[in-house]
């Protein structure tokens, strides 16, 4: 049996045939392989470079060994308390969470509850906007710790969790810990299968019942973060795009998985692939709830070897949103191995070379600038892999 991260994705994907993906360099055979292979090194040798420079002329700067990025003092705003939370009245009906993220409600009741948006755009009280960190899962989190650290000291209100995982599976968390009572109720989800949008969408819902969410991340438990809270908090709210993996790929795998019967609300031509972890701002989370144009579509006709998860975020947002979305994910992936699934990460593998190869991946453009630091996130982290990254969180990740 393989453990955890191994097998996260894999069942159904084997089955399915569910190819590699997420790199658009696939898209392009045109580049030729040497200089391929060397781009990341000498990537890397230049931001290492970069890196060290900024350490040394900086004096009292911190040994924090990712590209750095700015560092709001969000925890002191997370400090004071919302006007709205302080229990003056019938307004809290609205900016109040619920204290569990449980309920009694159907899909369609949920969906139907989390379609609706205030018309008026200012907020009638302070809100601060919070992450929400949707977690799809299969049942246990064995990083949990990390993610505890991750969030530890940032308090409640700057972020929120969910947790979907296999029906009848009933974790066990302490009160203490910032996945108590985050299990949202759940479906069979399996990789490579529609049902797995059908889960993704259910998060979302689920996420939006809380109006003070805003971000909302997506992500497995063989994700780990790759900057700390007030990091990440930041490059997130701040950003203009979503971050939505988005790409045109005109071989089989791409284009190759279109549906005629799409048409007219998609032609070939608006076809797009992109990897299944998405971040999504608020307004773009609740169209995505409330489509019933595209994804009864997707739902019917796209199956294997076509894959929701991969095609109908990065279609419909380009065809609905194209301005709003950066084209590319924020959370690190590793394909280079080839074949169905992404490579997994155990104890061997991570050290700190290691994950600075990681964070400097490549360059983006954020908010319309370039950018050394794209990814928040990276998978697939075996269980093993727990102790190499605790030890390394603090110097290396910023937490
Ligand atoms: C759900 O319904 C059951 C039975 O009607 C009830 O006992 C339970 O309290 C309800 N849960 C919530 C979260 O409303
Ligand atoms: C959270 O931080 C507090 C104070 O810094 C510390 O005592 C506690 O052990 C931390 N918890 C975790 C899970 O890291
Ligand atoms: C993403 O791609 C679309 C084309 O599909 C483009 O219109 C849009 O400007 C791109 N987004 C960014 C942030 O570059």
């Amino acid at each position: 049996m393989q453990m955890q991260g191994g097998g996260a994705a894999p069942a159904a994907v084997s089955v399915n045939g569910k190819d590699s993906f997420g790199n658009p360099a696939r898209a392009a055979p045109s580049r030729s392989l040497p200089l391929k292979l060397l781009k990341p090194f000498l990537l890397i040798a230049v931001l290492a470079t970069g890196v060290l420079a900024a350490g040394l002329l900086l004096p009292g700067a911190s040994s924090y060994g990712l590209p750095r990025l700015t560092v709001p003092d969000v925890l002191a705003a997370s400090r004071q308390t919302p006007c709205a939370e302080k229990g003056d009245g019938a307004l809290e009906r609205w900016t109040r969470p619920p204290a569990s993220a449980w309920h009694n409600m159907t899909d369609e009741e949920l969906l139907w509850v989390a379609s609706m948006q205030p018309r008026v755009r200012r907020y009638p009280y302070r809100r601060l906007p919070k992450v929400a960190f949707m977690f799809l899962t299969r049942g246990p989190l064995p990083l949990a710790p990390l993610w505890e650290r991750f969030f530890n000291g940032s308090g409640p209100v700057l972020f929120s969790v969910y947790v979907h995982s296999t029906p009848g599976y009933r974790p066990d968390f302490p009160p203490t810990s910032v996945f108590y009572r985050r299990q949202v109720p759940s479906q069979v989800a399996r990789w490579g299968e529609t049902n797995m949008f059908d889960a993704e969408r259910r998060l979302l819902a689920n996420a939006l019942l809380d109006s003070g969410n805003e971000r909302f991340v997506l992500v497995s438990e063989t994700c780990v973060p790759l900057h700390g809270f007030p990091a990440v908090y930041r490059y997130l709210t701040q950003s203009r795009h979503s971050f939505v993996g988005s790409f045109y790929d005109p071989g089989p795998h791409g284009r190759g998985r279109y549906r005629a019967g799409l048409a007219p609300e998609v032609s070939p031509e608006q076809w797009r692939k992109g990897a299944q972890w998405f971040e999504l701002e608020r307004s773009l989370a609740v169209f995505v709830v409330g489509d019933d144009r595209y994804y009864p579509k997707f739902r019917e006709l796209c199956r294997p070897p076509c894959y929701v998860d991969e095609h109908y975020l990065p279609t419909v947002l380009s065809i609905e949103a194209a301005g709003r979305i950066a084209n590319r994910s924020v959370t690190w992936v590793d394909w280079s191995r080839g074949g169905a699934h992404p490579a997994t990460f155990g104890e061997a593998d991570v050290g700190e070379a290691f994950l600075t190869k990681v964070a400097a991946q490549q360059t983006c453009l954020y908010n319309g600038q370039p950018s050394e630091v794209c990814f928040l996130f990276a998978r697939k982290f075996a269980p093993s892999a727990l102790q190499p990254l605790l030890a390394l969180a603090p110097t290396l990740l910023g937490y």
